[in-house]
């Protein structure tokens, strides 16, 4: 059956049984690799992509039941990998194996979105069913702090006053 599909911002159209998991669409129809297979019973995050600007699983999201929903896999996450989880990731240096990282990113940046600038229990609470068998979780939760500091400073920078500001203390300074 054919599905059209949102996704990254571009319509796909895929002729797949309905019940075939968002995952398999992914990684094996339109072979966009960033999104892994790691468990394929809903335990481990290795595959969790945005739906509707929510984390979700996609090895449990049935491809008949995602309809016209934006769908965000890490490929879409920014165009240049200037994400501020992205960065961040590269600044605290996060990944061991680089396994899960991606289902880890989705994670994060779906609780940056709804919280921006979560607790360490928030953190915790989010990313609790993303599983790393590197132990990367203390270098997660840091780069999860350092994301929301990233992003609320590039808010306060494209801010209208602060621009201004901005512009009159480089004028003052000329
Ligand atoms: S592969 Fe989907 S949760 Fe593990
Ligand atoms: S970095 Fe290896 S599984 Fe997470």
């Amino acid at each position: 059956m054919a599905y059209k599909l949102n996704i990254n911002g571009h319509t796909t159209t895929v002729d797949v049984p309905a019940d075939m998991p968002l995952l398999w669409v992914l990684r094996d129809v339109l072979s966009m690799k960033g999104t892994k297979f790691g468990c394929g019973i809903g335990q481990c995050g290795a595959c969790t992509v945005h739906l509707r600007g929510r984390a979700v699983r996609s090895c449990q999201t049935m491809v008949s039941v995602v309809g016209d929903s934006p769908i965000t896999t890490i490929e879409g996450l920014s165009a240049d990998g200037t994400h501020p989880v992205q960065v961040a990731w590269q600044d605290v240096d996060v990944p061991q194996c680089g396994y899960c990282q991606a289902g880890q990113m989705m994670s994060a940046s779906a609780l940056l979105a709804r919280t921006p600038n979560p607790t360490d229990q928030e953190i915790d609470a989010a990313m609790t069913g993303n599983i790393c068998r590197c132990g990367t979780y203390m270098r997660i939760r840091e780069a999860i702090h350092k994301a929301a500091g990233h992003a609320s400073a590039s808010a306060r920078h494209s801010h209208p006053l602060h621009v201004a500001a901005n512009h009159q203390k480089s004028k003052e300074a000329l």
